[in-house]
């Protein structure tokens, strides 16, 4: 068992150090380490497979990632790790296990979990799921008129859309042909309703994926799904367009889903870890079994590099750490992720589910405050469009903004000279961030000005330089580079929560709000009392809707 008795890590001495080397090198200029070491790029980056990890554009030193080394042995990580990987219920709060690795385990990888080997119901879920996709790519799985399938629905929210969304975008260049994927989340009916005037229900499969199968936002987009359906089709048709993603076999078989058609998963794959599980059903029947396979196999690859690579040449490791130096020593409020590939273009928003939703905490595992600032604010849009959008601030605003750009070496798409402009500006901006423009280079650029003009313009020119940033090379976006991807951010979180004393497998957080909604909905309605409870503006609000509301 592990120590729960521990007092708060920001009590320990190796915090106190930290702060202390941060204060001694905080003026220490990234151009300069440079200078001072032309080794740097080799000694401070990381390649597995077809993923390079640059992180020597950092405001770090050797002595930096020691200590920050110290800390993360002080928070046992190792320990942590191991009680990941084993499956002890390290989600106290819901006394559950925290598996998604075991998703991505090979056939012949056993884990036991109280005694008995989760990974053969692993393979056996992915079987069936390999036999239904396999049936609606080939044409053989017919809608009700007799047509195959050309049209999947996903519908789900939250770590039920954004993964499966942000993956089946990315392997775009690896998709059926005649087979398109639409994802639908937002309880606002204009999602749904957009998404099904494209389409024809003959032709049409809805995959309703919700873990708890009780996502109010996905079972009403589910059921207008059904309506839009039965409108010209029977009931008795359902079983051929509707299949469900669950842990929840009742509440599926009580929406009318037989369980035939059900591909389940357990309760120790939580919602934003939950793409590798059956809740990929929709990235499979896009891009088929074996690139799913792929996409899992590199995801393991990064988990056997994770478990098993010394700390101080862990890719997640690092990241992580690399992270709470500006975090929590330099506090630095917020992460912007830059993917240098439009496929990638939601990754920004998975990661923020990933990473806000997991460490966004204020008190530890064990219900102690903290008394330290915790998860980032993660944000982030594809590049080159972030360039002329909030760049600016990047570079001369007033904020220490650490960055995380990913770029792929090789695009799917030919375009070869696109290509080429579109990492050269991925690049050019982690230069221009980390070594900024001095007032000589300015000065060089300038032609003579008067002196009053020359005085407004300078300061205007000048670009301080020394912003931190990763940039993650990926030898092209394949399956198994996006697998190792994912699964490196979130290994990265974990170890960031480990080291935090967070448990970052729970949510309590989003509960509150959709609680209040619940009371909120039924006073929409203007014969309704309003609840005494609620406050002016809200009460105003409330109003305010049933007077403009036709
Ligand atoms: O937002 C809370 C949350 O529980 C997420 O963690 C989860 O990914 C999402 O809702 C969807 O939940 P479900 O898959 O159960 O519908």
């Amino acid at each position: 068992m592990f120590d729960d008795s521990k007092a708060g890590i920001n009590h320990s001495p190796i915090w106190a150090k930290l702060h202390q080397h941060q204060r001694a090198t905080r003026f220490m200029q990234m151009r300069e380490l440079f200078h001072a070491d032309p080794q740097r790029f080799k000694r401070f980056s990381l390649q597995l497979d077809g993923l390079l990890l640059d992180y020597s554009k950092n405001r770090i030193t050797e002595r930096t990632l020691e200590l920050l080394i110290d800390l993360a042995r002080e928070a046992d990580l190792p320990g942590w790790m191991t009680r990941m990987r084993e499956g002890e219920r390290i989600n106290v709060s819901e006394k559950r296990s925290v598996l998604h690795t075991a998703l991505r385990l090979p056939q012949q990888e056993s884990l036991l979990l109280d005694g008995e080997d989760v990974v053969p119901a692993v393979h056996e879920v992915l079987q069936r799921m390999r036999v239904f996709t396999d049936k609606v790519r080939s044409g053989q799985w017919l809608g009700y008129t007799g047509q195959p399938i050309r049209a999947v629905v996903n519908l789900g929210i939250g770590g039920s859309d954004l993964g499966p969304l942000v993956v089946q975008e990315a392997l775009a260049a690896y998709s059926h042909p005649d087979l398109t994927v639409h994802f639908v989340s937002n309880v606002d009916g204009q999602h749904i309703a957009r998404t099904l005037q494209q389409l024809d229900p003959a032709t049409t499969l809805f995959v309703i994926a919700s873990k708890s199968f009780t996502t109010p936002e996905t079972l009403l987009n589910a059921e207008a799904a059904k309506a839009w359906f039965l409108r010209s089709a029977s009931q008795a048709d359902i079983a051929r367009h509707f299949v469900a993603v669950s842990t929840n076999a009742a509440a599926v078989s009580a929406f009318g889903i037989d369980t035939e058609h059900m591909y389940g998963f357990w309760d120790w794959v939580g919602g934003r870890y939950s793409v590798w599980s059956a809740i990929g059903l929709s990235v499979m029947l896009s891009i088929g079994y074996d690139n799913f396979r792929e996409f899992l196999d590199g995801g393991y690859a990064m988990d056997q590099h994770f478990f098993g690579a010394p700390l101080d040449g862990n890719i997640p490791v690092l990241l992580a750490l690399i992270g709470i130096w500006y975090n929590t020593f330099y506090q630095a409020h917020t992460h912007a992720i830059m993917p240098y590939d439009h496929g990638l273009r939601r990754l920004p928003a998975h990661i923020q589910q990933l990473d806000m939703e997991s460490n966004g905490k204020r008190v530890g595992r064990f219900g102690e405050p903290l008394d330290f600032d915790t998860g980032p604010v993660i944000w982030g849009e594809e590049g080159a469009n972030s360039q002329h959008a909030f760049f600016q601030l990047l570079h001369q605003g007033t904020r220490l903004v650490p960055c995380d750009f990913i770029v792929p070496m090789n695009s799917h798409y030919g375009l070869e000279q696109q290509h080429r402009v579109l990492v050269a500006n991925c690049f050019a901006q982690s230069e221009a961030l980390m070594r900024g423009k001095s007032e000589a280079e300015v000065m060089a650029e300038l032609p003579d000005l008067p002196g009053e003009e020359l005085d407004m313009l300078l300061p205007q020119k000048l670009f301080p330089g020394n912003q931190p940033s990763n940039t993650i090379a990926l030898e092209k976006v394949t399956p198994y580079n996006l697998g190792m991807l994912m699964a490196m951010y979130e290994h990265k979180v974990f170890v960031q929560g480990v080291i935090w004393g967070i448990n970052s497998f729970d949510q309590w957080g989003v509960e509150y709000g959709k609680q209040l909604a619940r009371r909120i909905l039924p006073e929409l309605d203007a014969a309704a009392v309003s609840s005494a409870e609620h406050d002016s503006s809200t009460l105003g609000l409330i109003r305010h809707f049933r007077k403009t509301h036709g």
